[in-house]
């Protein structure tokens, strides 16, 4: 872990000094894998099934991935599939700690939650307050590239007696909000109803996509081709199932609809 860089960007904060300029939103890196550059993405909620997904993925194509689990069995796990396990829980980690494990990091995706059966209070402290640390953390890591898995409608009017439900929607929307102001190169994936059934590489992603499904595979596909499009920053899409292959949908998404901020 490049603890220095950590610490440096700290400091410049403590100083008064923002951790980067903030006028520009267009990212200046883009990975370039055939010139033999690797991308390190570091990964909130490694574990879930899309981290896996996603972990996977990157280390298949020549990606470095650090995964960020709550379990120290699971560091392991994250070693198998090709990533770097650290063992950080979110939910109780100081900014400087989850700033020290995302050094050296060139993206993050947040793909935590706490899941179905946790109580609303842990989709507050998770799904909002584990994304909200992530964004603080970012800058004073030196990375400034920030891709967040929400939900499809979580903006949309919710009972307010809806329980779990309202606390998770409540959670994402203002995890999105927070990103969307925070001065990161954000983008907003909010899919449908996730499954395990293998993906096709083929989405339907726009802004909004009406309801439907989507694979978890299709989901961490989608991230990575993020990635790999620096124009996909600064929007936030909806995405289920569909017919347009991933990267071609981002690129088309990113240069036809306009940004949500
Ligand atoms: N389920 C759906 O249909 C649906 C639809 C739209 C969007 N989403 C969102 O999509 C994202 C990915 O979904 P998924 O199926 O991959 O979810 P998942 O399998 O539940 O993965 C979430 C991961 O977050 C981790 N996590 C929870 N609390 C943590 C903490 N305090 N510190 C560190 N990590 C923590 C979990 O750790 P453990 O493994 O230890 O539990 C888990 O590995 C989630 O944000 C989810 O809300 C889900």
């Amino acid at each position: 872990m490049r603890v220095t860089g950590a610490r440096r960007k700290l400091l410049r904060q403590a100083s008064g000094g923002p951790p980067w300029p903030q006028t520009s939103r267009t990212p200046t890196h883009s990975p370039d894998r055939s010139a033999g550059n690797m991308t390190t993405v570091a990964i909130i909620g490694a574990h879930g099934k899309v981290g896996r997904r996603l972990v996977r993925l990157l280390a298949q194509r020549g990606d470095k991935a650090i995964g960020i689990v709550r379990r120290a069995e699971q560091v392991g796990a994250i070693a198998e599939l090709g990533g770097t396990g650290v063992l950080l829980d979110i939910e109780s980690a100081a900014v400087e700690e989850l700033a020290e494990a995302l050094a050296g990091a060139d993206a993050i995706a947040f793909s935590a939650g706490a899941g179905a059966g946790s109580g609303p209070v842990r989709k507050r402290t998770v799904d909002y307050g584990g994304s909200v640390l992530t964004q603080a953390a970012a800058p004073l890591a030196g990375v400034r590239r920030f891709i967040q898995v929400s939900g499809m409608g979580v903006d949309d009017p919710v009972a307010p007696d809806a329980g779990d439900w309202a606390a998770y929607v409540r959670a994402k929307s203002d995890a999105d909000r927070r990103l969307r102001s925070s001065g990161l190169q954000w983008t907003i994936l909010r899919p449908g109803a996730l499954t395990d059934a293998p993906g096709s590489g083929r989405v339907r992603l726009a802004k909004s996509t009406g309801p439907g499904s989507v694979s978890r595979d299709d989901v961490a596909a989608l991230i990575a081709a993020c990635l790999d499009d620096p124009a996909s920053a600064g929007h936030q899409w909806e995405v289920r199932e569909g017919s347009a292959p991933v990267a071609q949908a981002v690129s088309e998404q990113s240069r036809t609809t306009g940004s949500a901020s």
